[in-house]
């Protein structure tokens, strides 16, 4: 039998690193770096993370055939010098800021990942937008497929179309910085006083509030949209190019005042502001998949790239647009790069075939560190923090989920490996009722410790989605926003639609309102049995005892913090909050029954001052 051949992929030094192993291409482990750090978006090199891989695949580093980095840092040097060539003397400043890091680090970057990794074999490098293609493509079910890929910068490239066929990638046109739509969404990101690279489904969610005021003049004086979704910013308005930050004082006289401070009151302007360039990214979106769409003349569509996680515009996408399926890659920033450029490596490098595999390659997402049923060792854990448990075995413990959630008890499950990408699938979920009117306010209050103006995000029995949402496909990553069906809608009254922002979320709009959006959308994870049998057998244990398929599913942290990985996070956010019962494994906590109780105030703040607040 010939040896099997390992192949790790990398992505690092820019935000959220992360590291993915294939052995004879297919998917061993994948996971990003700051679930083991407890540091949101680590960039660092990922050492926890390759630790994963390498211990998944039972090799040493010493083993591995191939390791690829996901970008080619000589062409991204050659884009940042060309960017400080032409702004000078004006981008003095951010050059000095980020030229040592360049010289001493990014530079000799073959030399600091082999360091890093104590080996002495050559490193590859991908391509950015290539890596975002292979991560969209190669693990998508369809034998051929249209790609879009749209971000906010990799090397030159900050979209690309092609098309996927057999083991091959072909991406036949290009955006090139600094015409950038995932950089004019983090401009507004930035302008709405919220954080770029991590703050941008907070302004995707603030878009319901507002009306599309400012969307024509977007339009006409900050980009200029082409037939094919070709963009070009009007740089007139931003200060990316040679500047410290996104936007100039010509931008912010448009919007009538500066940006708004982080810590300032939310108001209509900014709710104004998120709707208007929601509809120009979903102007864009659509004109993109059209083009690509023309142009390859495939029926299905996989994207990748920061963009391809607005739920918004991608569930349009799909309900209005030119394509039968679209699949997107649940790692779809940066860090699934990492797998993208393994896979490319894989295929097109060393032009292994494909065969696409049903429902896709992905495992339901749940690449990173195993919580198992049964483990002596996390058992030994448990018990040195003080935990008291019962343990069942899978089918008694679905019931018993079922019937908290069903009382109205807030559950949170930690329990088999890890999701991959920035969404909890259901491995590292708090689970709650969704048809509760108060729910959406009690988790955010007293769990999740902030107001938020977004509603939770629905879990539904796949089989029975289409009777509580118009979905136009499967989402089993969470990956597309679709409307509540009509007849489960609940008109506000005339006063109630007096209130305002957060007020607003908790009027009830459907009947389950604790997932419904003031818009009547929400962002669907359907559950199927084969990419998650255990939570499958949850809800439908929930619907046998309610009459309900659909549950809360939100990410088991708190604010600031990154998703739990092991069942010692999992048992400390657990005390931390005010959290019902934990699942760890087949372990079921009951609160009321921990040795250390419920912690005080005092002693919940200084836990909480571990993270950083958002
Ligand atoms: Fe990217």
């Amino acid at each position: 039998m010939n040896k099997p051949i390992h192949i790790l992929g990398i992505s690092a030094y820019y935000h959220d690193s992360a590291a993915a192993i294939l052995r004879d291409g297919c998917i061993l482990a994948a996971a990003q770096e700051e679930r083991f750090t407890r540091n949101k978006g680590d960039s660092a090199f990922p050492h926890h993370a390759v630790g994963l891989c390498l211990d998944q695949a039972g090799i040493t580093e010493h083993e591995l055939d191939h390791v690829v980095f996901y970008e080619n840092p000589l062409v991204k040097f050659e884009r940042l010098t060309t960017t400080y060539h032409l702004t000078a003397p004006k981008s003095l400043r951010s050059f000095l800021l980020s030229f040592p890091k360049w010289l001493t680090s990014n530079l000799w970057l073959e030399n600091e990942i082999q360091t890093e990794l104590g080996i002495k074999q050559r490193i590859a490098f991908g391509d950015h937008h290539l890596s975002h293609a292979a991560s969209a493509f190669f693990p998508s079910p369809f034998e051929e497929a249209a790609i879009l890929t749209i971000d906010g910068v990799g090397e030159w490239s900050t979209a690309t179309f092609g098309s996927g066929r057999g083991n091959h990638i072909e991406l036949f046109k290009e955006i090139r910085f600094p015409n950038s739509v995932g950089l004019l969404y983090s401009a507004f990101t930035y302008f709405t006083g919220f954080k770029i690279n991590s703050g941008e489904y907070k302004l995707m969610g603030l878009a319901p509030y507002g009306k599309p005021v400012y969307a024509d003049m977007i339009r006409k004086e900050i980009i200029h949209i082409q037939d094919d979704g070709a963009v070009q910013l009007n740089q007139k308005y931003f200060d990316y190019l040679g500047g410290l930050t996104m936007t100039n004082e010509r931008f912010a006289e448009l919007f009538g005042g500066p940006p708004r401070q982080p810590e300032a009151r939310i108001t209509q302007r900014e709710m104004d502001i998120a709707a208007s360039i929601q509809e120009v990214l979903n102007d864009i979106v659509l004109r993109m998949a059209r083009f690509v769409h023309r142009e390859t003349g495939m029926k299905h569509l996989v994207m990748a790239g920061g963009v391809a996680l607005n739920v918004v515009s991608s569930g349009l996408l799909s309900r209005t647009g030119p394509f039968e399926q679209i699949w997107i890659q649940p790692a779809a920033g940066d860090a699934g790069s990492a797998l993208g450029a393994a896979l490319w490596m894989w295929h097109m490098a060393l032009g292994h075939p494909r065969r696409p595999e049903f429902p896709d390659a992905m495992q339901g997402g749940f690449l990173g560190p195993d919580i198992a049923p049964v483990s002596d060792e996390d058992d030994r854990r448990l018990a040195e923090l003080g935990g008291d448990w019962e343990s069942y075995p899978d089918g008694e413990l679905q019931q018993r989920i079922a019937e908290l959630i069903a009382e109205g008890k807030v559950v949170a499950v930690a329990r088999g490996r890890m999701e991959w990408g920035p969404r909890a699938l259901g491995a590292r979920s708090i689970l709650g009722d969704a048809r509760s009117p108060t729910m959406q306010s009690h988790m955010n209050l007293k769990i999740k410790f902030r107001e938020s103006f977004r509603p939770f995000a629905p879990m539904v029995l796949a089989e029975d989605a289409a009777e509580y949402f118009e979905i136009a496909q499967e989402s089993p990553y969470m990956l597309f926003a679709y409307p509540v069906v009509g007849s489960r809608r609940v008109d506000p009254t005339e006063e109630q639609t007096r209130l305002w922002g957060i007020d607003l979320l908790k009027v009830p709009r459907s009947d389950v309102p604790a997932v419904t959006h003031v818009d009547y959308s929400a962002r669907v994870q359907t559950i199927d049995a084969d990419r998650n049998p255990f939570l499958h057998g949850v809800l439908k244990e929930c619907k046998r005892l309610t009459g309900c398929s659909v549950i809360i599913n939100t990410s088991f942290n708190v604010r600031g913090e990154p998703i739990v990985c092991t069942v010692e996070d999992a048992y400390r956010c657990f005390m931390a909050t005010n959290i019902d019962c934990l699942v760890a494994g087949n372990r079921l906590f009951h609160r009321d029954r921990q040795q250390n109780g419920t912690m005080n105030e005092e002693q919940r703040q200084q836990w909480l001052e571990k993270f950083e607040l958002d």
